[in-house]
């Protein structure tokens, strides 16, 4: 089920979604006794990207937990450092192969320390190769498909001379059981699906994750009813394109699996991302409004306000579309909050072309926006489309759509003063530890004072401040205890 196709200097696997089920195999059965190798050695695993790249670092965290290792408090500590990449944008990818040169010095001081490259940019054949040439202190080059691997590639790594390179260029099947080290005590992601079909044309997703496949339901409702039972509130469902959920199986879609997961007792709140505009039924938006513990937040990529460019993104929906599932999302799902990705200066997007993209922001008035400048990435197809716009041009452009979004949020925010909302404490703020942190259903940042027993309670808060970004509430007297 996949043709290799040759682009430019690279090849790509473009892989095609199977009419067979998407297999499962049990990391516990597949996993050798894990090797001890890391007893009295310490981790330090750095993480560029997005959710899934984050929730990846925690299974690798328990991989190497259970292998004896300990994180440690900083890379010069580290006798293994792990580079969890990202290969959406270039300047990521710049990113890490700064940090790389500049790790350099710790292998010459410790050289047993080793170093591994994996996540997204590992699966590309030119930063395989840029390695080769230019990093030969990396020790070790895995991918997404074969993660669960870890623990045998330390070891190989650990005997070998050269550098190990470990890629699969397909997706082997669904690992279940793997280990995880979740940081939070609130708050978890759960994997529900891998990969995307979907290749909008400016995007390496398609290339660097494989072809969609699904948890089965029987495996996310476990592990939700597991967190549950160790006292977490709040998941957060993680795929690239959650309403293509269960295609590969057949006889479930993503309503369904939301709506078992929102039921299952302790879980106070569900989230999930990210879902397209694309294939967003009206099913699943009854089953938000219906499911009191699905909350009234909505990320909803948008990425331009213009059908040519829509079309040229090959994003399968028009700005008319988009439009009416916004209004069917609003009329169903009172009070729900939107937020969405827009890409700036795709190659031949013009001024006016961008002027409808500020409109629609204007007519939607999102609650926030994620907004980049396109950046190419070999291999896609837009890479090789012509792109006549200054950089100047579309730095300006990303402005004042930055500018426009900005003054949105702020005004949402200033409506909220005086107004009391349910938050749910996730912890200390990240900047201030003498103040708490929490969100409320619609996923606004709060920053309150209160005692730290407050940590993983839903109470209700009177929002007291609004700034941009932020709110700040008081704790109102009554404490609420979550329930259910
Ligand atoms: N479905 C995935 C999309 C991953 S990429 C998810 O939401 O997790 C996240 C966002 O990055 C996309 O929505 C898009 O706005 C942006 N993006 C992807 N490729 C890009 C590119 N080549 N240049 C600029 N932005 C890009
Ligand atoms: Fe990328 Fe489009 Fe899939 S943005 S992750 S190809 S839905």
């Amino acid at each position: 089920m996949s043709e290799l196709i040759q682009i430019n200097d690279i090849s790509l696997e473009r892989h095609r979604p199977g009419p067979e089920r998407s297999q499962r195999v049990d990391y516990r059965a597949m996993a050798q006794a894990v090797p001890a190798v890391g007893v009295g050695k310490r981790y330090w695993i750095r993480t560029y990207g997005c959710q899934m790249n984050e929730h990846d670092s925690e299974i690798m965290a328990g991989m190497l937990q259970e292998m004896g290792y300990r994180p440690a408090s900083a890379p010069e500590e580290a006798d293994l450092i792990l580079f969890n990449t990202c290969a959406v944008r270039e300047n990521a990818e710049d990113k890490v192969f700064g940090e790389i040169g500049r790790i350099k010095p710790l292998k010459r001081r410790h050289p047993e320390l080793l170093l591994g490259l994996c996540g997204c940019m590992a699966q590309e054949e030119k930063v395989r190769q840029f390695v080769r040439d230019t990093f030969p202190h990396v020790d070790l080059v895995f991918g997404t498909h074969n993660l669960h691997q870890l623990p045998e590639l330390v070891v190989q790594a650990m005997a070998s001379q050269e550098t190990v390179f470990a890629v699969w260029d397909r997706p082997g099947q669904v690992v279940e059981n793997l280990p995880k080290l979740r940081q939070d005590g609130v708050k978890a992601w759960v994997n529900i699906q891998y990969g995307c079909n979907k290749y909008c044309t400016y995007c390496i997703v398609p290339f660097t994750r494989g072809r969609e496949r699904s948890r089965l339901p029987e495996d996310v409702v476990a592990e939700v009813k597991q967190l549950a039972e160790e006292g977490i509130r709040e998941v957060t469902l993680l795929g690239q394109n959650v309403n293509d959920y269960g295609l590969d199986l057949g006889d479930v879609d993503f309503a369904d699996l939301l709506q078992q997961v929102a039921r299952i007792p302790g879980i106070e709140r569900v989230r999930f991302t990210t879902s397209n505009p694309w294939n967003f039924t009206d099913k699943l938006i009854d089953v938000i409004a219906a499911e009191e513990a699905i909350c009234e937040h909505i990320h909803l990529p948008v990425q331009s306000g213009n059908n040519r460019i829509l079309k040229r993104m090959n994003r399968g929906y028009t700005r008319e579309t988009y439009l009416q599932l916004v209004e069917r999302i609003r009329d169903r799902i009172p009070g729900v909050s939107l937020t969405t990705d827009i890409i700036v200066g795709f190659p031949g997007e013009t001024e006016e072309e961008f002027q409808d993209t500020l409109d629609l922001v204007r007519t939607v008035q999102f609650d926030n926006a994620f907004t980049f400048l396109y950046s190419r990435r070999q291999g896609t197809a837009a890479a090789r489309m012509k792109d006549d716009t200054s950089l100047e041009a579309k730095k300006d452009r990303l402005r004042r759509l930055n500018e426009l979004q900005a003054a949105i949020s702020r005004r949402y925010h200033e409506q909220l003063v005086g107004k009391t909302e349910d938050v749910l404490v996730e912890g200390e703020s990240k900047t201030n530890p003498e103040i708490l942190a929490g969100r409320t259903r619609t996923n606004r940042l709060v920053l309150l004072q209160g005692s730290r027993e407050l940590i993983g309670r839903t109470i209700p808060v009177q929002i007291v401040g609004a700034q941009t970004w932020l709110l700040r509430g008081a704790p109102r007297t009554a404490i609420r205890e979550v329930t259910g």
